[in-house]
């Protein structure tokens, strides 16, 4: 069934729903599959990039089609970073918005997060924002420096914004460098700053965990302990899917059915979506 993002304030400090980006019928397939059979409620989010890319009604409906399988989904805009892309996704059926201010001065993400949740909330639209720089790059985001989120400004933003739940920066990144692609796409090592995050935990709001990617386990019990309660991979996916079309077409350079190809991919993916499931502990909480 489709939901929104209030799930998530019931999962805070027990478990973690996994928010998986998607631009294909095989990603959405291959991801919800792995929440049915693990029965956990699952967020399937998409970029800008992946609505230019695929269109947002061709999302929107793959999407809206999975949600009748039996687990919450939530269709979620990730890094939306204007109310134009807002207002595309709400009139196409999402049922959660992120609004990405992190690069703008204080004053102007909070106005602009504050136009977000009016627009969002009368249509029980719930809304993520985002305070600090996470560094690295994923589609149209990217940055080179790393700020981390001031809890004393998150609690500022919460209740100037009321939204229901905030992105904080505590050392993740978002996909790999030139460096980790040579090195077998594997992120350098994280060091994570727990000690931001706990004092950001305290505030009443769920907290979003971007860059989750390749974040080892004992990390991730430990995030999900202090308040993280949505934990966004995107960089995993895409390496098992570029690893088992590579693999598969290197075995069989005959083929050219694209069905072929394209099934040791989904089957790559929802292995991942499965695993991440189990370690973020949503698995039977559907
Ligand atoms: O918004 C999406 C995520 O932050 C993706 O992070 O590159 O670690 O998969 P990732
Ligand atoms: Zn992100």
């Amino acid at each position: 069934m489709l939901v929104n993002g209030a799930l998530l304030r019931k999962a805070k400090k027990h478990y973690a729903i996994g928010a998986f980006d998607v631009n294909n019928l095989e990603m959405v397939k291959a991801v919800v599959s792995a929440c049915v059979k693990e029965q956990s409620p699952v967020i399937i989010q998409t970029t800008e990039k992946a609505i230019h890319y695929a269109g947002v009604d061709y999302l929107s409906s793959m999407i809206r089609i999975a949600a009748k399988q039996p687990v919450p989904v939530v269709l979620h805009l990730d890094h939306g970073k204007s109310l134009d892309t807002v207002r595309l996704c709400i009139e196409n059926g999402y049922t959660s918005v992120m609004f990405d201010g992190s690069r703008l001065p204080f004053n102007q993400n909070v106005r602009i997060t504050k136009q977000v949740v009016a627009l969002a909330k009368p249509k029980k639209i719930t809304v993520e924002a985002e305070l600090g720089i996470i560094p690295g790059k994923e589609d149209y985001v990217s940055a080179s420096e790393n700020f981390y989120t001031d809890p004393k400004v998150a609690k500022k933003f919460l209740a100037a914004t009321k939204v229901d739940s905030l992105a904080v920066a505590i050392g993740t990144k978002h996909g790999l460098n030139e460096k980790e692609i040579s090195h077998g796409m594997k992120k350098g090592h994280l060091k994570l700053r727990l000690d931001i995050l706990k004092e950001l935990g305290e505030i009443d709001v769920p907290l979003v965990l971007h860059g989750g990617s390749d974040v080892p386990a004992r990390d991730i019990k430990k995030c999900i302990r202090l308040g993280v309660a949505k934990i966004n991979i995107d960089t995993e996916l895409r390496v098992a899917f570029k690893s088992a079309v590579e693999n598969f077409i290197k075995k069989n350079p005959g083929v050219y059915d694209p069905r072929e190809i394209m099934t040791p991919a989904m089957e790559r993916i929802e292995e991942v979506v499965k695993r991440k499931v189990k370690e973020f502990g949503s698995s039977k909480k559907a």
